[in-house]
């Protein structure tokens, strides 16, 4: 694996090769991130991953400084799996960066508490984009509403390049893999379970679903000691709340704490 970072050395390495798929992620990877390494090579083109923890998409600076960085091991994960070229950028591709104003789809779930996260996304992911110029690029549907504000980017700028959105990917106890699980304790991640738990309860009796069923399990999740920032079933093109619970598609989402921890899942029904 070539590991690339600067970008003249990038522009070099891209000019060898017609369809690449990337893979943008901040680090400390896992099987949730490997996942769509796998995915990217099942397209046999060439398969770029970068790897920057961007300060633009932070709400909190502690967070930010404090994101764990592991990447001697993430090096090792990508060899392993296959990716063919590692791009490394430093603080640099900030520079003159183009800032971009996520739609108003922003202002729903996760946009709702954490202002300006997805012009920050939308901003790096445009300025990488750029640089590595992909014919593909693959996003996790963990982060859900992070995937669709760019697919709706690239087809409003009519960048050439196709999103796919991958699997998620969760231990055996339900729980979607994050770096940030790597906060909790071994009973943290016991209790952390139960947020996919809630999500399928909900899913499996949309038919019969009321909003008094969904403010119960919000309370069942806080008596846990959850602390909730969203538990919506949405318009899964528009992330506004759906009342019919009968239309498909749907998708149930949640982000709660525990502790200082904020956690995020979904389900699309289909
Ligand atoms: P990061 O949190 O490192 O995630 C990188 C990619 O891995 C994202 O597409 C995310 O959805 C995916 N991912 C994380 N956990 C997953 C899981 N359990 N199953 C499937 N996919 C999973 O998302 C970001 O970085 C940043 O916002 C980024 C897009 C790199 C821009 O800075």
């Amino acid at each position: 694996m070539e590991i690339i970072k600067n970008i003249e050395d990038l522009n070099k390495f891209r000019s060898n090769y017609d369809q690449i798929s990337f893979v943008p992620t901040m680090g400390n990877l896992h099987d949730g991130h490997i996942s769509l390494i796998k995915r990217a090579n099942e397209y046999n083109d060439t398969v770029i991953a970068s790897i920057f923890i961007n300060p633009l998409q932070f709400n909190d600076k502690n967070d930010f400084i404090n994101y764990p960085k592991t990447l001697d091991s993430d090096i090792s994960l990508l060899i392993k799996n296959e990716c063919d070229c590692l791009f490394l950028p430093d603080q640099s591709i900030l520079n003159n960066i183009k800032q971009i104003k996520s739609s108003y789809k922003s202002q729903h779930l996760c946009g709702l508490n954490r202002p300006g996260h997805f012009d920050g996304v939308l901003t790096i992911v445009n300025r990488l984009f750029d640089l590595v110029k992909p014919t593909r690029a693959i996003f996790g549907k963990k982060d859900y509403q992070q995937l669709l504000l760019i697919s709706d980017f690239v087809k409003e700028n009519n960048l050439p390049i196709n999103i796919i959105g991958s699997e998620i990917v969760r231990d055996q106890s339900g729980l979607a893999l994050s770096s940030r699980n790597n906060h909790l304790s071994a009973d943290e991640k016991k209790l952390a379970s139960n947020l996919y738990k809630t999500l399928n309860i909900i899913a499996n009796k949309l038919d019969t679903l009321t909003i008094n069923d969904i403010i119960n399990e919000k309370n069942k999740l806080r008596d846990l000691g959850f602390s909730i920032d969203y538990l919506n079933v949405c318009n899964p093109l528009e992330l506004s709340e759906e009342s019919n619970y009968n239309i498909r598609p749907l998708i149930v989402a949640i982000a709660a704490y525990i502790g200082e921890i904020r956690l995020i899942d979904n389900i699309l029904i289909t």
